[in-house]
């Protein structure tokens, strides 16, 4: 077992546990926006940066750095918030204002993270990427222009669904997310849109149907499906 101190609470977890999954474990909070428990960490976003001692404080992507004898982590410093602002900041330079109309609106990941830090306007600018939405295929709508880049859709089709059938095109801050140029085409398995923390991947035929908090969970006997027969 591997002994650290994660905002002064001295923890216990064994070796080879990432600093992630060491503050989950013990109900510590750490905000994550490319990391999802089904797939592998990559640790692009850096949102999930914490500070880590001994010896200078050293900012850390905590879902993919692992845990070591002695270490001591910070998560919340005024440095680490001022960070994650601006990295939240960077993306939104080219996210679109619609949560008012966007599915996702009040249970989107970077909307919950813009509140957290209090962003209330972008000082940054930058030419605005293409337009590249996709909204023919007939049960994925693909706005690429609220996409975040986080891999969470192209990871999970490839190492959950084994498919492949989304993935990222052009480099840099033109990077963009497609399946080369062409409407979707795939089985439309929906694992993407499942992952997905912002409204880039869409159900079409659920969209505005409900928003999390206008549904009750019920009691069924049925496998297949979320609401169940008796869903109210
Ligand atoms: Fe750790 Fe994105 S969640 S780098």
């Amino acid at each position: 077992m591997i002994n650290l101190t994660i905002d002064g609470k001295a923890i216990q977890v064994e070796e080879g546990k990432t600093i992630l999954q060491a503050a989950q474990a013990n109900g510590i909070r750490i905000p994550f926006l490319c990391y999802h428990p089904a797939i592998k960490a990559i640790g692009s976003c850096r949102i999930c940066v914490v500070e880590v001692k001994p010896g200078p404080p050293r900012p850390q992507p905590a879902c993919t750095t692992r845990v070591s004898e002695g270490m001591e982590v910070i998560t919340n410093s005024e440095r680490i918030k001022s960070i994650r602002r601006e990295l939240v900041k960077f993306m939104l330079v080219n996210h679109p204002l619609d949560c008012p109309w966007c599915d996702k609106g009040g249970e989107c990941e970077l909307q919950n993270l813009t509140h957290e830090l209090g962003i209330a306007e972008v000082d940054y600018e930058a030419a605005r990427k293409p337009i590249n939405n996709d909204v023919e295929s007939p049960l994925i709508e693909r706005y690429n222009t609220r996409c975040v880049t986080c891999g969470r859709c192209v990871r999970v089709c490839r190492e959950r669904v084994g498919a492949s059938a989304i993935n990222f095109e052009n480099r840099g801050y033109f990077t963009d997310l497609g399946s080369g140029q062409q409407p979707l085409n795939c089985e439309f398995c929906g694992t993407c849109i499942e992952v997905c923390p912002v409204g880039a991947l869409i159900n079409k035929l659920f969209k505005y149907s409900a928003r999390s908090w206008e549904m009750t969970q019920s009691e069924t006997i049925c496998q297949f499906c979320g609401g169940g027969c008796n869903y109210q």
